[in-house]
């Protein structure tokens, strides 16, 4: 396994490659979320490339950039085992040297849920990636459905863009409790990871009701919400139930529905989801 650490580094490796590559997109501090990822790029690539990178550009100014938890002796051990080809692991300096001033900005699918609580946030998210495509040429992305409005984001900006990469979500893996795996859980201290589960178990309810023959949306909204706010360590960023493709806020639940929070527990902001309608 290569470690590289320079964008010219990245494109001279690639190409010496004449195979397909697969990209794995990551900020490191790695789960099984994220390999499961990289298994799925093993299977269907000659190569695989996995990114790791604190992409600063994507949080906000009182985000937790300088806290995000990181780990790279763990990160490549990890990815070793996965039998991952090269790990591009650049400086910030590299992916945004002295004078940057580009930036990828992906339109009306950005501007709610996440992109409302978080400004700038798909700007930073879409400008890498597309950096990432650019120096990788991967044949192939893999992101997770963990982080759906990110997926469609991305499909857009490849869609929008022509970019010759095809995109593949794969499902969000999660703690035997339920509980999404994420970077960020590390943050959470015993009581708040017992509080967490709201996150799915308000997800579980979703389905439920919709599974029972609730098509209101704002039904489905309001009955999280209660659940959500029982739970005295919990505060609701938002609640969404929207179509799955637009992301425009339903009434009433038709074709397949994303229904998505994002929920604090303590300091440590949560996102999970689900989709309705589908089976
Ligand atoms: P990061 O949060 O490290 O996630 C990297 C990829 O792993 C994303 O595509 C994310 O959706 C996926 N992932 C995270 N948790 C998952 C889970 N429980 N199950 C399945 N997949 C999961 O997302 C980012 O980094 C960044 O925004 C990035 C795309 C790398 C751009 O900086």
């Amino acid at each position: 396994m290569k470690v590289i650490e320079t964008a010219a580094g990245m494109k001279r490796a690639r190409r010496q490659e004449s195979g397909s590559v697969g990209l794995v997109p990551t900020m490191g501090y790695l789960h099984k979320g994220h390999l499961s990822l990289v298994s799925r790029a093993r299977q269907e690539n000659d190569r695989v490339v996995v990114s790791v990178f604190v992409n600063p550009t994507q949080f906000g100014p009182s985000e937790d950039f300088v806290r995000y938890p990181r780990d790279t002796e763990r990160d490549l051990a990890m990815l070793a085992r996965e039998e991952v080809d090269v790990v591009f692991m650049p400086p910030v300096e590299e992916v945004y040297p002295n004078g940057f001033n580009t930036s990828v900005e992906v339109g009306e699918v950005t501007e709610r849920l996440e992109g409302a609580c978080r400004p700038g946030h798909f700007r930073g998210v879409a400008t890498v990636v597309n950096k990432l495509f650019n120096i990788v040429q991967p044949n192939r992305a893999y992101f997770g459905q963990k982080d759906a409005q990110q997926a469609i984001v991305i499909k857009r900006m490849v869609t929008d863009l022509d970019m010759n990469v095809e995109v593949v979500v794969m499902p969000t893996m999660r703690e035997e409790d339920g509980l999404a795996m994420s970077s960020r859980n590390v943050y959470l201290n015993g009581e708040e990871r017992h509080a967490a589960l709201v996150l799915s178990r308000s997800l579980q309810q979703a389905s439920d009701l919709h599974k029972r023959g609730e098509r209101s949306a704002e039904g489905v909204r309001r009955a999280m919400t209660a659940l959500i706010e029982a739970e005295k360590l919990a505060e609701i960023d938002y609640v969404s139930v929207a179509d799955a493709s637009t992301l425009a806020e339903l009434d009433t639940i038709a074709g397949p529905a994303l229904v998505s929070i994002a929920v604090r527990i303590g300091k440590t902001r949560l996102i999970d989801n689900t989709i309705l309608g589908t089976d």
